[in-house]
């Protein structure tokens, strides 16, 4: 039998109503703040990525789905939202709308890394970019917008995590400085490291190998902070006072690292310790001058994307229940081949306020009852001989057992008002 491809899974049942209560909770809160849906292609042309996150990114280098079509476009299954909100952005000429312009997506994104629990090659997100102001108090407002939805979905338990990757200035003098430092500890490094010693030795920082952590403890490495410009540290400074302000809980993490190239000043991530190895929920952070990279002016940005598919994992761990999936209000049986006809014109009438179904063939009313359990309706009615020369329905309640007979044009508002 043909199978789902290894790393995507179909969703279906408890599994969809966690990511629909995921996705309307994120258009509530959202809205509330000023953003604005839009919806981007999944394909998207490799620049944007290859730009855009950067190409020394894990992501760009080792996860892309890529391929050529017939036209020899290099093209590929977006790994992530940012990027491509702006190019769209950018086609689109926002830039004339009055600032900040919010944007929040939903949809799904796609990684070639290796599946585990809360890792996935298709994934779903929900994203949130604020263009146009370099503010700290719009990296606070999103930080917090992150936390309200999490909170709005009744988590508890999650950790949030801000610090600060400078500017790429900053980066370069703290690149230079960690390329010396560990240059003496080169072979105690894992391989991954000692490339990453090359390319871009701040990712040492991001590594789990405890190789690594062992070597970052004995050199006695300074933290970034120690190296950003008097403005990058004004405004990661003014971040965190804002984040106080608020009331927000945090912790300063001054070894945070993003896995994407893009970020500059503010950096998040909010954890579960519920999710094992994937533990991080979502992560954000500003991206200043992203949308020069892909050809346009430069402008600020700040944002976030949550993991919908680890939000689920999260809202189990914590033992939050999915809405319950909807039943119908009222299952219809006929009761001879005359009534099918008519209880679908009832159907088709009381719908789509009501959730209505039916049998379509006549049934006795002992299996109409039956079916109905089973669909878990709140009502069963009956449509026979008798119910059509008077014009009425014959309508049960499942869960008191009380039958009672209404004129059909009443059934509407008999059902609203209960
Ligand atoms: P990211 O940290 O790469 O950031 O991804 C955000 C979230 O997506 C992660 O925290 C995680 O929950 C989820 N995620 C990532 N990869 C996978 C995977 N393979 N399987 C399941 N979930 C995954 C971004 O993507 C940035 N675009 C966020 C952003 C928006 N920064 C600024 N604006």
């Amino acid at each position: 039998m043909i199978k789902a491809v290894r790393g995507t899974r179909d969703l279906l049942g408890a599994e969809l109503s966690y990511k629909r209560w995921i996705e309307r909770t994120a258009e509530r809160v959202l809205e509330a703040a000023g953003a604005r849906e839009i919806e981007t292609p999944i394909l998207e042309e490799a620049p944007v990525f290859e730009k855009g996150v950067g190409p020394t990114s894990d992501v760009v280098q080792k996860e892309m789905y890529a391929l050529t079509d017939k036209g020899g476009r290099r093209l590929v299954l977006r790994p992530e939202g940012t990027a491509g909100v702006m190019r769209a952005f950018l086609e689109h000429g926002m830039k004339v709308r009055p600032m900040p312009v919010k944007l929040y997506y939903r949809g799904p994104m796609f990684r070639a890394e290796r599946p585990q629990k809360g890792r996935y090659r298709q994934f779903y997100q929900v994203g949130y970019e604020a263009v146009g102001l370099a503010e700290p108090a719009i990296d606070a407002e999103a930080i917090a917008l992150l936390l309200d939805l999490l909170e709005a979905l009744g988590l508890r338990r999650h950790r949030l995590k801000v610090g600060t990757v400078g500017d790429p200035e900053d980066r370069r003098r703290y690149n230079a400085y960690l390329k010396e430092a560990l240059a003496p500890y080169r072979e105690a490094l894992s391989e991954d490291s000692r490339a990453r010693l090359e390319r871009n030795p701040l990712r040492i920082l991001d590594s789990k190998d405890p190789r690594d952590q062992a070597v970052l403890e004995e050199a006695r490495i300074r933290p970034l902070l120690a190296f950003l410009s008097p403005e990058a540290r004004d405004h990661y400074r003014a971040v965190i006072a804002t984040l106080r302000a608020l009331g927000v809980e945090f912790e300063e993490d001054a070894r945070l690292v993003r896995g994407l190239d893009y970020y500059v000043r503010t950096a998040f991530e909010v954890h579960h310790p519920d999710l094992g190895a994937q533990a991080a929920l979502g992560g954000g952070g500003r991206y200043d001058g992203l949308t020069a990279l892909l050809g346009g002016p430069s402008l600020p940005g700040v944002g976030w994307a949550v993991g919908t598919d680890r939000v689920i994992l999260a809202l189990k761990a914590e033992g939050l229940p999915a809405p319950a999936e909807p039943a119908p209000a009222l299952y219809l049986v006929p009761l001879d081949p005359p009534a099918v006809a008519e209880a679908l014109a009832l159907a088709e009438a009381l719908r789509p306020r009501h959730r209505v179904e039916l049998a379509y063939q006549p049934r006795r009313p002992g299996k109409g009852i039956r079916e109905a359990e089973r669909r878990g309706a709140r009502f069963v009615g009956f449509l026979g001989e008798g119910e059509r020369s008077r014009g009425t329905i014959s309508v049960k309640d499942l869960a008191s057992g009380e039958q009672k007979e209404l004129p059909r044009a009443k059934l509407g508002s008999w059902l609203e008002a209960l």
